[in-house]
Order: C-alpha cells, then structure tokens, then sequence
C-alpha cells in the first residue's frame, strides 16, 4: 500500500494556500447540500429505475428507522446528563435556524414507549439510534451515570421484547462539551477517551445489544464541525479539520478494539455518509476529479479503517499537519463486520481551474469541484432524488471491497407536508422516494451485493441540525408544540412493505 508522503516544500505550498483562501468554500458538503448546487449535471442522463415491477427482499432483511440522540431525545439537562457541543452550539445565538434548540426536541426522553409503539404499527425488526455520550459519561470520563445508562438499558430491553433489533450508534456528534474545552477531537486524546466510552457502553448494554455503529458519518461532523464552522463546535480551520480527521480515524480503530475486547461477539460497523461522484463530462479531467471527490466524499474514513492507509485523495498528503504519528496506520485499522451507507443523493464532480485552486485552499488540497445533480426532481431541502444513485454506490462498494456486508443505516427525503383537514399527512412525495430507492437497492441485491437491511431516516421528525424544525424526513409528524406523534401515509405504506418483505409497484 503506498501512503503518500508529503515534502516539506509541499506542505509549506499547502499552508500558503490556507493563507490565501478568503471564505472556506463548502468542498467537501458539495455532497451534503445541494444548496450549494450550481453547475448543470452532465447531458445524457443515465437510466432510473422505474418502480414498476414488484421487489422481493431476502428473508430476514431488517426494516428498521434511524434516529439520533441529539435529535430526538430532548431532556438536555436531565438525570445528569452533561452538556454537549449541540447544547453549547444550539444555545448560541444565530447558529441555528428559527433560533431552534434540541432542548425537548421529540422528547423521545421521555416517549420512547410511543415511539415503539409507533415502530410496533409499521411491522418494523430494526432500529437504529445513538447514545449520547455525555448521558452516559457527563463530562466525557470517569465512571458512568447510571441514570442515563438506566434510560438506553430500558429502551434496548422494550425493542427486544417488541422483536426489535437495536442496532446502536455510539457517535451521532454530541461529543460532551468538556472534551470539546480539553481540545476536542483535533486533540489526539480524544481518541482515547473514546474507547473508554466505548467500553463503558458495551459493558452496560453489550449483553443484550449484539450490532453496533462506531460513527456516525464522520466525514460530516469533521468537515462541518471544523472546517465550514457550520455544526458543532463551529470551528473554521484548515488545521483542526486534518487534526480532527486523524483522530477520527485513530478512535474509530479504537474504539472497534474496545468493543471487541468487552464483546468479543458483536458485529461492528460505522455509518458513513456516501454518494456516487459522476463526472460532469467525458473529460479526462472531469474523470480525474470525480476519482478524488469518490476518495474524498466516500472512503475518507473507510480506507484507513478497512486498508489502513488514506486514500490517494489528495494532491499529497499533509502528514505533518494532520500529526500522523510512525505507527499510526496500523491503529487506524478497524475490520468492520459490515459497511452502515447512508445514501441521499448523488454528486457531480468537475475539475477545478487553477484560479480556483490557488483562491481556495481545499481545492489545492482536494482538486475537485462537487456539486448536487440538477435532473431528478428536488426535495424541499433542495437535495436531488435519484434512486440510481443508490445502486451505483452499493456496487461500487460490493466491487472494491469484495463484497462486504451492507446495511443501508439511512435514506430519506424532507417533505415538509402537514396534516390535512381530516389530520391526514398524504405524503405521497415521501413514498415515492422510498419505493424507489428500496427498487433501486432490490436490484444491486439481484446483481450480487450482500445488503442486510434499510434504514429509513427518520423515525419522527426532528431536530434537522442547523436548519432546526425546518426540514421534515419522519415517517410520523410530530407536532412540536405539543410532541403529539402521528403516522404519516409514509409510514402506513412502510409497514406494508416490512410486513410483506417486499416493494410493490405503484
Ligand atoms: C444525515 C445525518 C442525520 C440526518 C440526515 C438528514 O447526514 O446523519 O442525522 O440529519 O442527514
């Protein structure tokens, strides 16, 4: 495997090009907001998957929902739980839209036996949510809060009796705020701390949880958090992003030996957000580019666990900066006993000019320009639906990993419809993506992809990060003044679907 080696005179160039980049372009969640979207997509569409034959799914497939802590749970403040940089973040003025907070959010704290009803309604065997890590260990050490561990060991034995797997995330980004003060993950310690956590959770809920998550997209809450300053903890630095990226890498290794080592038996997986990156034409370069924005927006953070070494991504590799450590790589390492994909849409990569290159400093280090596709109609977070691109990117994955074990951990769509007249939510827009999507992954089953199971995101409406109450993805409407829950036709259809094991055509 070769590393790429960064020379002095390089990394000197790559600090120069900090210097210069007046407004941090958002290079990296070109994948992640299509917002941000403006080049037209490439001329020549490729084909989408009609939903109009029936899908069958394997027998045993999980059909779960996917939540978050930060997100769903509220009680921010409750049974010892400490802060966390969403609380510190969200209580900031400006950073969130409507000046919104995770305080009560869907008071999932507090209601999570109506939210396994709600699971129990749709037929469902999965579900995927987070623990948050201040909850459990307050001040991100120590011995744990056994108020808090209390909340998730009731919650896991209700799935089980309801014949519900849980399948738990350990990291969904509320990292707890005084790890946040003692440098936060830019700071190699962190990592360690982490697997103490780790050991901590799979001591207190292991013997009855078998399957867990690492990370939740760990691209996202390095590049927002760090370098675009758009999530907690709202940094916007160059050098906390690289930090931040290699400590990641050196937890999540961590933290699946810590795992490991307390519950020799789990099967340990991360959830990383991915996308296929097309090229916007035939242009050698444009081809080039999309191969880097492949490395930089999908195996960033899959490539030193699986491979243990980062992916050729970059011009060169900054080592220096990121403190890559002799020996290092090989505690990145993590085998993970399946890849979690959560998978929205797709993305355009373009090669960038040299203008561009030398204004923007990422674009020096990441030669490449993405941008959201324009063909497919858009969600009401602007993000494209297009169902094809979750075909392509379980295949790429099934291709270059040798056909690793896939859980689809999200999918979804924000369509802000409210309840009718009669207090119906028609969703009819929700059901469409998800038919299409679960066709579309039916078919990358058929040709040969090990996929295990489908997350739709979310469980409930909830707290959508910066953009607050804003942004609507649940299956159930949730009022949010009074937390009052209501299935959505979405969800009534899902479970049509969990129950039978299979998509029908419109
Ligand atoms: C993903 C996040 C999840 C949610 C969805 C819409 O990137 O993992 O928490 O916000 O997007």
């Amino acid at each position: 495997m070769i590393e790429l080696r960064l020379t002095r005179r390089k990394f000197v160039q790559s600090i120069l090009g900090a210097g210069a980049a007046a407004g941090l372009p958002a290079v990296f969640s070109g994948c992640s907001g299509s917002s941000k979207a403006s080049t037209a997509a490439r001329a020549g569409a490729a084909p989408q998957f009609g939903a109009s034959s029936e899908a069958a799914f394997p027998k045993g497939f999980f059909w779960g929902t996917a939540t978050a802590a930060y997100q769903i749970e509220g009680a921010w403040n409750e049974d010892g739980k400490g802060e966390s940089i969403w609380d510190r973040f969200a209580h900031t003025p400006s950073k969130i839209k409507n000046g919104d907070t995770g305080d009560v959010a869907c008071d999932s704290y507090h209601r999570w036996r109506e939210d396994i009803a709600l699971m129990r309604a749709m037929n469902l065997n999965g579900y995927r949510f987070s623990l948050a890590w201040p909850r459990i260990q307050p001040a991100g050490s120590g011995a744990a809060n056994a108020k808090g561990v209390d909340y998730y060991s009731r919650l896991v034995d209700a799935l089980l009796e309801a014949r519900i797997r849980p399948l738990v995330t350990l990291y969904h980004w509320d990292l707890p705020q005084a790890l946040e003060d003692a440098g936060g993950w830019p700071n190699r310690d962190t990592a360690a701390r982490f697997a103490d956590y780790v050991q901590l959770a799979a001591q207190a809920l292991g013997d009855r949880v078998s399957d867990w998550m690492i990370f939740n997209e760990p691209d996202a809450f390095v590049d927002l958090g760090h370098l675009e300053g758009t999530h907690a903890p709202g940094r916007k630095s160059l050098l906390d992003f690289l930090r931040a990226t290699h400590v990641v890498n050196l937890a999540q290794g961590a933290g699946f030996r810590a795992l490991k080592a307390a519950r020799p038996r789990s099967r340990v997986g991360t959830a990383f957000s991915m996308s296929p990156c097309e090229p916007a034409s035939d242009s050698e370069d444009d081809k080039l580019a999309a191969e880097r924005a492949h490395a930089i927006t999908n195996t960033w953070f899959l490539e030193p666990a699986l491979r243990g070494r980062y992916p050729d991504a970059l011009a060169f590799l900054p080592e220096t900066a990121m403190r890559i450590e002799s020996g290092d790589m090989e505690k990145t390492r993590a085998p993970l006993d399946f890849i979690g994909i959560n998978l929205y849409y797709r993305t355009i990569a373009s090669a960038t000019g040299t203008m561009e290159r030398f204004s923007h400093a990422q674009e020096w280090l990441f030669p490449v320009k993405m941008d959201g596709g324009q063909q497919g109609p858009k969600t009401d977070f602007g993000w494209e639906v297009w169902p094809k691109a979750l075909y392509d990117m379980v295949m790429r994955i099934t291709r270059d990993y040798n056909r690793p074990v896939i859980e689809i951990t999200e999918s979804g769509c924000s369509y802000n419809d409210g309840p009718d007249a009669s207090g119906v939510i028609r969703d009819s827009r929700r059901i469409a993506y998800h038919r299409e999507y679960l066709s579309a992954l039916s078919r990358s089953i058929a040709d040969g992809a090990d996929v295990r199971g489908y997350h739709a995101w979310s469980l409930l409406d909830n707290f959508e990060w910066a953009e607050g109450f804003s942004q609507r993805f649940g299956l159930t409407y949730v009022d949010f003044k009074t937390r009052q829950r209501i299935l959505k036709d979405s969800g009534r259809w899902y479970g049509k679907v969990a129950a039978e094991n299979r998509v029908r055509p419109a």
